[in-house]
């Protein structure tokens, strides 16, 4: 990209003083990062001028009674009290039964082996220190800690949800958003594999693939929702006003006047994208949720009070929200192909929506939606929309899911072909699940480059940048899966040998992270 454009890109009339980015701008000088080629090795790969190190995996203890659980997957990056030291929070969004309790496809699931389940999925909070100008895991320090699903939260409502004011445990948590108020927000995406879903509290159970609800019959309803966690205390609590559904992630945008948007995609084939406007400042429970409509470019709340249709439905706006699919189509919400992950893009503003994919539509390789805020507003109610890049062969990537920003206003994103399609028509060509660039400045501008490829059976996720730009903290999730046993698994990563594949954050690093952002 022309010096010419990148300034209009930052061009008053496109984003007002209070909009602006909250980095200042380098303009980096022109670097090319080199392609990798699709990959089927059982490594982490990564293009010229990277490095890694894993910072942490399955397994490995954070203190005495605890270890970090399984399937990492959103990454966020807390800066503490001096520069070398930090906390991290990491979801675990769900585990591989065959790899973690032993469990034998087609047999009843045992107390013990739920037991051992529910240990592992949730969320750890890890201390970091930097050390020779590396991020490394600090193990039993007081900070480190875990949420699983056996850890009691509260509601943040005033109404019980299925008879409780409490849930017990987090789960399915996928990706998140970190609050103006340094708070994290993690999103329980498929809660139904775990105590399954009903229609209403007295409508049958469609269990779950898991099987949790043989040994510990909690009201699935506890589920789905948007947890807001204290990195600095484990204190957590789960905001019914943004909704129960697959949530895959929740953005968060500041207003001028301390309200927050919360952006959240419901990641299920024809599913809808929402976002909750707060009423009051750094409030995540008084304001209204409203559901995408793409055809009208408008924004429809969710509020029985503004719907006929929805008081006859539902009668009270609680349940409105705990039955959130059935209410979207009811006003309107456009099926969308798996929204996923959502990020503000620094650089224009506008909002980017990864959608996945819709295989039972024909679309395999998703895409990602630019959504325009009628002025960068983000609490208007219109919208235009277009499509920002496409997956396919031509562009080589497939199924983007999530997404990051870095210092210079670069788009990196994750890509998630399913574990059994993977190495399969239609995605030969596209090898192992990678994680792309693409550059906003130089001669590449607007064009994916892969920069990492991931292990046999991996989907790599969480990608978070340090506010300096100069480690990207990645998500190496469920390497080996679609092993036919844990005896016999595809992927040995990282221990390499005969090891069983354990997923495990990785810290990169490298000239190339530094040239693409004009850092020195
Ligand atoms: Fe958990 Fe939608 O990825
Ligand atoms: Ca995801
Ligand atoms: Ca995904």
């Amino acid at each position: 990209m022309e010096r010419r454009t990148f300034i209009s890109f930052l061009g008053a009339g496109t984003i007002g003083a209070a909009l602006a980015p909250k980095w200042s701008w380098a303009y980096p000088a022109p670097f090319t990062i080199k392609s990798l080629n699709p990959s089927d090795m059982d490594a982490l790969t990564l293009a010229e001028g990277l490095d890694f190190q894993v910072l942490i995996k399955y397994g490995d203890p954070i203190n005495a009674k605890r270890t970090f659980g399984y399937n990492n997957d959103y990454i966020a990056f807390f800066p503490g009290k001096s520069a070398d030291e930090a906390t991290l929070w990491v979801n675990h969004e769900y585990m591989d039964p065959m790899f973690v309790s032993g469990y034998v496809k087609g047999t009843p699931k045992t107390l013990e082996q739920v037991e051992k389940e529910m240990e592992v999925v949730g969320g750890s909070i890890l201390r970091l220190k930097k050390k020779n100008g590396h991020w490394t895991f600090v193990s039993d320090d007081p900070v480190n800690r875990r949420l699983d699903a056996n850890t009691h939260i509260p509601f943040h409502w005033h109404e019980p949800i299925a008879n409780s004011m409490d849930a017990i445990g987090t789960l399915g948590n996928c990706a998140g958003g970190i609050t103006p108020w340094n708070t994290v927000l993690t999103c329980e995406e498929n809660y139904d594999d775990y105590y399954g879903e009903r229609e209403s509290l007295d409508a049958p159970l469609e269990p779950g693939m898991y099987q949790w609800h043989l040994h510990k019959p909690y009201p699935t309803e506890h589920y789905g929702w948007v947890v807001e966690v204290n990195p600095a205390t484990g204190e957590a609590q789960k905001h019914v006003a943004l909704g129960r559904c697959a949530h895959e992630c929740a953005t968060v945008v500041e207003l001028e006047d301390g309200r927050v948007v919360v952006y959240s995609g419901d990641d299920k084939e024809n599913e809808c994208l929402y976002k909750f406007i707060g009423s009051k400042p750094r409030s995540l429970s008084e304001g209204t949720l409203y559901v995408a409509n793409m055809e009208q470019g408008r924004w429809i709340p969710i509020d029985i009070e503004q719907s006929e249709a929805l008081k006859l439905q539902f009668g009270t706006q609680t349940e409105a929200l705990i039955r959130l699919r059935k209410s979207a189509s009811i006003v309107g919400g456009t099926p969308l192909d798996r929204p996923e992950d959502i990020e503000k893009d620094p650089l224009t503003g506008h909002i980017l929506v990864a959608l996945t994919n819709n295989v039972p539509k024909g679309n395999h390789f998703g895409s990602i939606l630019k959504i325009k805020e009628e002025g960068n507003r983000y609490d208007s109610l219109h919208f235009t929309h277009e499509t920002f890049l496409t997956g396919g062969e031509e562009t080589g990537f497939a199924c983007p899911d999530n997404l990051a920003f870095d210092t210079a206003g670069n788009l990196w994103f994750t890509c998630d072909v399913g574990g059994s399609a993977l190495h399969k028509e239609p995605y030969t060509s596209f090898g192992n699940n990678s994680l792309f660039v693409v550059p906003r400045h130089g001669a590449d501008a607007g064009k994916p480059i892969r920069v990492v490829n991931g292990p046999m059976g991996a989907e790599l996720s969480g990608p978070c940048f340090t506010p300096d730009g100069k480690t990207l903290f990645l998500s190496v999730q469920h390497p080996g899966e679609k092993s036919p046993s844990a005896d016999n698994p595809i992927s040995h990563w990282p221990d390499g040998g005969t090891a069983t594949p354990k997923p495990a954050v990785v810290a990169i690093y490298g000239e190339a992270l530094n040239k693409l952002q004009g850092l020195s």
